[in-house]
């Protein structure tokens, strides 16, 4: 399966803030934005990135991850010159796609939670048409909502409805086949100029090919596309890693467990760190990885 970030977009919402850079790189607590939808990727076994954006921010992407090797992945670029919608995605990476089973997420959303790696994978292999995600929030009219009949089944997608059918709101993590692409070029923008990734999904749901998969409570949706919600993450995220000891959207330490990168790799990453608690953590993780139980290596349940 192969992934793709869209990172691009205006980040009206947090103006002044994304007057200076990309959106996706400004900090949730100790790291850059894009890390979390990056080790998403990675905990479902994706090693193949496109990550898209501005013409103005690629040059950032490039410089943080380069072509992915450090990371024993293969990362690859391309320009969205306008933000023409999230479906935009399908057509510009027609040929990182390859016609092959692909996963978009979106750069600003950040998810966090016990078995959704294990979710996504297995998600992933029953893969027929698309599958959408359902997670259940107090203000439904603010997002895509999944419409369920009496037994839980999708039968219609809404994008902002002023009256939701239903409180579950469908996240900015989709996997689709490889149709997706011609799905994509077929569709006409919306009355606000975007190729809409509901109408995408509409398109699979009328074939009878989207799946639904609930998030249950013990999964963590955050999106960070105002101020007050960026910081939120940012606290979230502190909290959690102070708590546990354990640091959330770590792609270094993802690339080791997944057996991207070896220990070794992982360990000299975090020695030209070393001067931040990040690079240190790197370095312990690396150094422990060898006495950790098997069960623990592999990221099953990892958040
Ligand atoms: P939005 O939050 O809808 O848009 P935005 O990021 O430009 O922010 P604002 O509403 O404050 O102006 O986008 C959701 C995510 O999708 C975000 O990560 C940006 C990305 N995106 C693109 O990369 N290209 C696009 O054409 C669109 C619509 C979104």
């Amino acid at each position: 399966m192969r992934g793709i970030i869209l990172a691009g977009g205006n980040g009206t919402r947090l103006l002044p803030l994304s007057s200076v850079g990309s959106k996706q790189l400004a900090p949730v607590y100790d790291k850059p934005m894009i890390y979390y939808p990056l080790s998403m990727l990675m905990l479902a076994g994706i090693s193949d990135v496109l990550i898209i954006s501005r013409p103005i921010d690629l040059p950032q992407f490039r410089r943080l991850f380069g072509d992915g090797s450090r990371l024993g992945m293969s990362i690859d670029y391309a320009v969205q010159e306008e933000p023409r919608g999230i479906a935009d995605a399908f057509r510009i990476g027609a040929t990182h796609i390859r016609g092959e089973h692909n996963a978009l997420i979106l750069g600003d959303n950040l998810f966090h939670g016990a078995n959704l790696p294990s979710l996504l994978r297995r998600s992933a292999e029953r893969l027929n048409g698309c599958v959408l995600f359902g997670h259940q929030v107090s203000d439904p009219e603010r997002f895509g909502i999944a419409e369920v009949d009496e037994r839980g089944r999708l039968v219609g997608i809404e994008e902002k409805p002023a009256r939701p059918r239903s409180n579950l709101a469908i996240p900015g993590l989709y996997l689709f086949d490889g149709e997706v692409v011609d799905i994509a070029k077929r569709l006409t923008p919306s009355a606000r100029g975007e190729l809409e990734i509901t109408d995408v999904l509409k398109a699979y749901l009328d074939e009878g090919r989207a799946d639904l998969v609930w998030l249950g409570r013990g999964v963590t949706w955050l999106d960070t596309g105002t101020h007050e919600s960026l910081l939120e993450a940012g606290l979230f995220v502190r909290d959690v890693q102070r708590r546990q000891g354990t640091r959330l959207g770590c792609v270094e330490e993802i690339a080791m467990h997944m057996g991207f990168i070896s220990p070794d790799e992982c360990y000299r990453m975090g020695t030209e760190m070393r001067s931040s608690p990040y690079g240190r953590y790197l370095m312990t993780c690396a150094h422990s990885y060898d006495r950790l139980p098997a069960s623990a290596r592999v990221p099953e349940d990892w958040p």
